[in-house]
């Protein structure tokens, strides 16, 4: 039987870095509060130019990822961007990459599934590559949650970042490449973490950002504990259906919500700290788009060898949960 494969990966981030000392001049908080509290140390927040656009930086990553896996846009047989923080309502952002990219053989869609946008956007590609529908996909997560933060909240506007991340999935007949994907959803607990109405001013130091007319709210303390059992729970399911115990997870990588909630699961499912990919102190939470450029540092870095099992799991606004286990083969 056919399987998907992810050949190619791209990432980028904006270029402005907002630190933690930055932010101690909008709200009342601290470096020392936000990290110990959350791991964050900086993160990367998008101007207004195109470049730094939602589809501009959707563009970018996705450039790389297609560079990497030697596949020309027209090749492409799907594109499917997460993204909560999409410039227009509509057209889609997916529909705007492909203009962009020139991918004209390509059906373009977005997914709103808050942080688990990317992995969402995968278990589609996966099952339309397997059922042999697709061919070639193009899987983007990208957010400016700059533009929906709320900057008078501290609670949530010290977590957010801005960035990019893309996959190239083509196929193989080996029992390699995504082994399995697995999404949930529970509605009740949308309030946990969703958009509200109403324009919030920009601090002064990030006058030239677009800020969209509604702004993230959020339940942290309930969300975290949700959190943490979500991301066990799904991780268990993952690596139950395919007969893998976690020591047989040569990489996790986490969505970078918070440094405790990835320690709290790691520790439940027993995995070791070198095994988990973290680079939310760089991004904050970049929300659909923290897992795929994790895995493009990781891939940049080395770290995802051939043959290796590689856990990637999430949680995030709906409520939304999933994960994904990869046997690496690229
Ligand atoms: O990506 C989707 C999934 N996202 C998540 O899963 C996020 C889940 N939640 C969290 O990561 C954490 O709940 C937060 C980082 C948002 C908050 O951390 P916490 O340890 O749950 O703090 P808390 O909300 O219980 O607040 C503790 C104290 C409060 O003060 P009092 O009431 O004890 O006096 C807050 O007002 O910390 C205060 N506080 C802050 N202090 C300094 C909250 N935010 C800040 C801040 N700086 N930025």
């Amino acid at each position: 039987m056919r399987k998907a494969r992810i050949i190619g990966t791209g990432s980028t981030i904006p270029k402005r870095v907002l630190s933690n000392k930055d932010l101690e001049s909008i709200v009342d908080t601290s470096d020392e509060w936000i990290t110990r509290r959350t791991g964050i140390k900086q993160r990367h927040i998008s101007s207004n130019s195109s470049e730094e656009s939602t589809t501009g930086l959707a563009s970018r990553a996705s450039i790389k990822a297609l560079k990497m896996a030697g596949v020309c846009p027209e090749d492409l047989d799907m594109i499917v961007v997460g993204t909560v923080t999409p410039d227009l309502q509509f057209p889609s952002t997916a529909c705007m990459l492909q203009e962009e990219l020139n991918a004209k053989n390509a059906a373009a869609f977005d997914v709103s599934a808050g942080c688990s946008g990317f992995l969402y956007a995968l278990g589609i590609v996966n099952n339309a590559i397997r059922c042999g529908s697709c061919r070639l996909a193009l899987v983007v997560g990208v957010e400016r949650l700059s533009s929906i933060t709320n900057w008078q909240d501290r609670s949530t506007c010290v977590l957010l970042g801005d960035g990019a991340g893309a996959v190239v999935v083509g196929s193989t007949t080996k029992h390699a490449g995504i082994l399995s994907t697995h999404l949930k959803s529970d509605g009740s607990l949308g309030k946990l973490l969703y958009s509200s109405e109403g324009k919030i001013r920009a601090p002064k130091i990030l006058r030239n950002i677009d800020l969209k007319p509604f702004h993230l709210k959020m339940e942290g303390n309930r969300l975290f504990k949700k959190a943490v059992a979500c991301l066990t729970s799904i991780a268990k399911e993952a690596l139950q259906q395919n007969s893998l115990f976690s020591k047989d997870v040569e990489l996790m990588i986490p969505h970078q919500a918070n440094i405790r909630i990835i320690k709290a699961m790691a520790d439940n499912l027993k995995i070791p700290a070198d095994k988990v990919f973290i680079n939310i102190h760089k991004y904050g939470n970049t929300s659909s788009a923290s897992i795929p450029i994790a895995m493009d540092e990781a891939n940049q870095q080395g770290l995802l060898v051939q043959g290796a099992h590689i856990l990637l799991v999430s949680v995030g606004a709906g409520l939304t949960w999933g994960a994904s286990v990869l046997k690496w083969s690229m």
